[in-house]
């Protein structure tokens, strides 16, 4: 039975300290909703407010891509490396383990195919359907300039509005179509429309002039995208230059997934993005782990999928 009188002399309520009430500090996030910032919080480190994302989701228009023919193989020995994991609804329940503790960047958009015009995309996930998964964020692509810009950047808005109603931060993932350059003034003016109309954080392209505007230019996190395969001192060297000029990190796909050692080449991405080394010491790293073998193990002990 509790001891009533008790209650009083035994309690502190530590009358001398203040409740302390920190600002968040992740860009253009303060005036979010809790559930939105621990989401956040899940996905950019609150330490640095960076992120190694892990992009797997490239399947949902391009099917089999190299890499990710088997994403039960190739692609859980990676998620420990990484912070999140985008993904797609189809590809997390059919090949990755519930277990992992990572949180999911959900891929919501989708129907087209590389065959027929990118920009012709529909909303392709339920907002429950992501709660059920336990989505973290939800991803869709915005086709700034692209045929279908109008319908693409409806999706965003039903996405955005969707997410809030749950707490649940959206990615834009700016789709630039083959006609378009890749240059800062494009993708200043696309970010720029993102984040504008809701989006929590956007992926964008680095580009080689300019980025450090692009990224001052956009009041929410920015994440870069690997894009195609390129030497990997290349594509650390990108990472090391967009994180420099103020991106928040990356969400990259094909420069890991498509290595001769992702498992390397992700902790040197690692290296780059969250201990701001320079992209030749962690290409270095690259070398080392991957000659000791890091890179060609396979997804087998319980303890690499957490
Ligand atoms: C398409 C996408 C992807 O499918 C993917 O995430 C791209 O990643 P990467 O370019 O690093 O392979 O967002 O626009």
């Amino acid at each position: 039975m509790p001891d009533a009188d008790d209650i009083l002399e035994r309690k502190n309520f530590y009358l001398e300290v203040p409740q302390t009430s920190k600002a968040f500090a992740l860009k253009g996030s303060n005036a979010l909703d809790w559930g939105m910032k621990n989401r956040l919080a899940r996905i950019f480190l609150p330490d640095d407010c960076r992120t190694v994302m892990l992009a797997v989701d490239h399947g949902y228009f391009q099917g089999p891509t190299t890499g990710l023919e088997r994403i039960d193989v190739t692609i859980c020995p990676l998620i420990p490396y990484a912070d999140a994991l985008m993904i797609t609804r189809g590809a997390l329940r059919s090949t990755i383990p519930p277990e992992i503790t990572k949180p999911v960047v959900l891929r919501s958009s989708g129907g087209q195919s590389i065959l027929k015009e990118l920009s012709n995309e529909r909303i392709a996930v339920d907002i429950e359907d992501a709660v059920r998964v336990n989505a973290s964020a939800l991803a869709v692509q915005v086709y700034i300039g692209g045929v279908h810009e109008h319908e693409s950047i409806g999706n965003l808005v039903e996405i955005v509005n969707a997410g809030n109603r749950h707490g649940i931060p959206t990615m834009a993932v700016t789709g630039v179509g083959k006609e378009l350059a890749r240059d800062a003034k494009y993708l200043g003016l696309a970010t720029r429309i993102c984040a504008e109309l809701g989006a929590n954080f956007v992926k964008t392209y680095y580009c080689e002039k300019g980025f450090a505007a692009v990224a001052a230019g956009c009041p929410v996190p920015l994440v870069i995208a690997g894009g195609k395969k390129l030497p990997e001192i290349d594509a650390l060297r990108m990472a090391y230059r967009a994180v420099s000029e103020g991106a928040a990190g990356v969400d990259m796909g094909r420069n890991i997934f498509q290595c001769d050692a992702p498992k390397a080449m992700i902790q040197a991405v690692r290296a780059v993005v969250h201990e701001n080394e320079t992209p030749e010491r962690a290409y270095d790293l690259y070398l080392s782990l991957k000659s000791a073998g890091e890179g060609s193990e396979l997804c087998t002990a319980k303890t690499q999928l957490r």
